[in-house]
């Protein structure tokens, strides 16, 4: 099941996504005792990390029980400008307390190989069965990638792996990402969209012809998992 959520700015679209961030983070802690999330990168989420890092909001959270993860990581080291933990850390870990053991960093500064086989054994140790994350938060690229699943990778075709290394050759980069099975396996995946030049990917992601290599975020259909997209009004203009 999806649905489509779309607030006047990103300043709404962020508050209504921490809002159901902590609502998440709520139920699954009174439900299973913990709440697992895995970020994403790049720039959408940072006003989103702002917002949970605020009193009004990280006061709702019950951080000692909250495990972060990721969905993909640049293989730059944890301290590069390009780093999505150092985002996240810089916008929201440095400001909640939440125990540095419940971090699960992506070690992308490693070799890509080697990086993507140890962090699929650190999920494969914390999830037995399934990586059924409590919440993942995805982005959507202008090209209309996701994670580190770009158009016309190998790793958008990993049927098996949960973390694959991808190089990335319009980039001339290698990324570590999550793969299709696990981003697929998680309870609920929340998409968040933002600016216009999202209008024209967006729409062709949500209402084109299905066409995943050349659109990869179109290959996000959680298993049994709740699928929403928050999206800003400018995101949304073709909709
Ligand atoms: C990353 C993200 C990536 C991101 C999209 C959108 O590491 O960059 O995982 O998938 O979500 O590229 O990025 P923006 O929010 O900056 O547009």
């Amino acid at each position: 099941m999806s649905e489509i959520r779309v607030f006047p700015d990103s300043r709404a679209l962020a508050n209504a996504a921490a809002e159901y961030f902590v609502n998440t983070a709520r139920d699954s802690i009174a439900e299973r005792g913990r709440f697992t999330v895995s970020l994403s990168g790049g720039n959408t989420p940072r006003a989103l990390y702002a917002l949970l890092a605020t009193e009004f909001f990280a006061k709702q959270v019950d951080w000692a029980r909250v495990h972060i993860f990721w969905g993909d990581e640049r293989c730059v080291p944890p301290d590069h400008a390009e780093s999505d933990y150092l985002m996240a850390r810089e916008s929201l870990l440095d400001f909640v307390p939440i125990p540095s053991t419940q971090i699960y960093r992506i070690q992308a500064e490693n070799d890509p190989v080697q990086a993507a086989a140890d962090y699929e054994a650190l999920l494969k140790a914390f999830f037995p069965n399934t990586p059924n994350f409590d919440l993942l938060l995805l982005g959507m690229g202008d090209d209309g990638h996701t994670a580190s699943l770009f158009p016309h990778t190998t790793a958008l075709h990993e049927k098996q792996r949960w973390v694959i290394e991808n190089y990335v050759d319009k980039l001339g980069v290698w990324r570590v990402t999550l793969t299709l099975p696990a981003l697929n396996a998680a309870r609920r995946v929340l998409f968040l969209v933002s600016g216009d030049a999202k209008a024209e990917p967006l729409r062709k992601v949500l209402q084109g012809i299905y066409q995943p290599d050349e659109f990869p975020s179109q290959s996000i259909k959680p298993l049994s998992g709740h699928l929403i997209w928050m999206v800003d009004a400018a995101a949304a203009a073709l909709l």
